[in-house]
């Protein structure tokens, strides 16, 4: 069976639940691939992607939970034991950070940072085609000091993003329901 390619576009949701297997390396360089095919201002490249699984994932469920906790947080009890279980299934993870150049000033920090946000949703619509779900989040410590730090993305030279997990969806999670495009949209007719 065939799918119309803007039919992926279409069906693409975000499925936070995962298990293994996560994807295998063909198919993990198929979705990396598709980040280099993101808009990029002068051609900077700013994307950086660093792989976590197995032991790296149990390593920053427990780093996260202290740096959150460092850093004065809200995390409740309950919170983290909901991460926690999350993050015991999850087979990857992707470090997202845009790389700075504080030496360019033509091309202004938002317009890399969207470019690498450009790079991830290539990577959520290259997922969702090879059948695995994936899922954005800016959780495990992401707005702390600490983590970016541990995972090589100091706050001098990068803007750390977050992470993306990929798996195999846990359970079919149906259609996402999706507003009109009408509602977002005018026309300017130059008056
Ligand atoms: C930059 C960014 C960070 C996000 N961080 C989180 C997060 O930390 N926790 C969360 O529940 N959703 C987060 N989301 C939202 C989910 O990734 C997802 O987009 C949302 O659940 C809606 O699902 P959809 O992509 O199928 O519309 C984030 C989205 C973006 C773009």
């Amino acid at each position: 069976m065939s799918v119309a390619p803007l039919d992926y576009l279409f069906t693409r949701r975000s499925i936070k639940i995962v298990q293994a297997p996560g994807p295998n390396e063909a198919d993990l360089a198929l979705i990396l691939q598709a980040a280099m095919s993101a808009p990029d201002h002068g051609r900077l490249q700013p994307w950086r992607f660093t792989l976590i699984r197995e032991a790296g994932i149990a390593r920053l469920a427990d780093l996260s939970t202290d740096a959150i906790r460092a850093a004065n947080l809200p995390f409740t009890p309950e919170k983290e034991a909901s991460v926690r279980r999350w993050l015991g299934r999850v087979p990857l993870l992707i470090a997202i950070a845009c790389k700075l150049d504080h030496s360019n000033t033509k091309i202004p920090e938002h317009e890399r940072m969207l470019s690498v946000g450009a790079a991830v949703m290539n990577m959520l619509n290259a997922a969702h085609m090879l059948g695995y779900g994936a899922f954005w989040s800016t959780g495990l410590g992401t707005y702390t000091d600490d983590i970016p730090e541990i995972l090589g993305f100091d706050s001098l030279d990068y803007r750390f993003m977050g992470f993306l997990s990929i798996g195999t969806p846990v359970k079919d999670m149906g259609a996402a329901e999706r507003p009109d495009f009408q509602q977002f949209v005018t026309e300017w007719t130059g008056g």
